[in-house]
């Protein structure tokens, strides 16, 4: 890490602490306005929220099922079923992810699609199809504005992890069997209902992301305590020597580590509006 990452990261662990922890409420100045009411375009929050989901996605697949596959731990797509002793695979933590968001208030959506899915309620049709053969080409985040939807963001979902590219070649149901490392495998699309958000909406969103990846990786944990020979949980990361799995604290430090300062920048290069409203 080099110094200027340090530096951000420690801003950000000290503005979140102040932010999350101990804000005071807001206070209003003379004119009746709120303090704090400033407005963020939806961008910067899906640019933020994706940060976040990103950062969980990876660390679950690298560290968790790529070392977890070769020291014994399964992942399959039945790993909720009774009797199966597994996890889930990587594309349902995700789809975890998204029903955790759904009980919440945030009216944040979540979804992951494919022109070459394994599951075909997965594949893009429409519109979504036409944008995302932009997205392959250029690998740079789409927003557009739908009128059915409100605001949209898809975003590449590259093969960042090898487990990636062998699981999907290998699987019975994939019309595509030639991934290979970095490829577009398909896009994490977001949709919000507004274009600019308050600045207090914009961190409970955030934070209702954070806490969806907190109970998606709990489900895991929880379910492999149900195992004949539950894996023991720790502090620490499995490995090839080490058959643990970290605890949900400290995941969920390595996922917020990861994503800060993707998340500080969005909020260090916002051109703050007034709220007019
Ligand atoms: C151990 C197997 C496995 C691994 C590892 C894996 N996937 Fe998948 N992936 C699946 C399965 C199975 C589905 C279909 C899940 C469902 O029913 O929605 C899927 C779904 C997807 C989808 C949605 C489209 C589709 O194919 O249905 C994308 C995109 C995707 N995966 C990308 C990735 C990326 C990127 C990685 C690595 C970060 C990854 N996958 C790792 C098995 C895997």
């Amino acid at each position: 890490m080099n110094r200027t990452k340090i530096i951000l990261v420690g801003i950000f662990t000290c503005m979140s602490v102040y932010l999350f922890a101990s804000a005071p409420p807001p206070l209003n100045d003379q004119n009746g306005v709120r303090a704090g009411a400033r407005m963020v375009e939806v961008e910067k929050l899906f640019n933020a929220v994706n940060a976040a989901n990103e950062a969980a996605r990876t660390i679950y697949t690298k560290r968790i099922v790529g070392v977890g596959l070769k020291i014994g731990f399964k992942y399959g797509e039945d790993w909720a079923e009774p009797n199966v002793e597994e996890g889930p695979l990587p594309a349902l933590f995700l789809r975890l992810v998204a029903q955790q968001l759904e009980t919440k208030p945030p009216r944040l959506g979540l979804y992951l699609g494919s022109d070459e899915p394994i599951n075909k309620s997965n594949l893009f049709t429409g519109e979504q199809a036409k944008v995302f053969t932009t997205l392959k080409q250029t690998r740079a985040p789409i927003f557009k504005q739908d009128e059915m939807i409100g605001y949209v963001a898809m975003y590449p979902d590259i093969a960042g992890a090898q487990p990636c590219v062998a699981c999907h070649n290998d699987h019975l149901d994939s019309p595509k069997t030639d991934w290979e490392l970095n490829d577009v495998m398909g896009a994490t699309t977001w949709t919000y209902p507004k274009g600019l958000i308050g600045s207090s909406e914009y961190l409970e969103t955030l934070d209702a992301v954070f806490q969806s990846i907190e109970e998606t990786y709990a489900l895991y944990l929880e379910k492999t305590e149900s195992f004949q020979q539950p894996i023991p949980i720790t502090d620490e990361w499995p490995s090839k020597t080490n058959v643990v799995l970290p605890n949900a604290k400290i995941f969920m430090a390595e996922v917020r580590r990861a994503s800060a300062e993707t998340i500080l920048i969005q909020l260090a290069s916002n051109q703050p509006k007034e709220d007019v409203q």
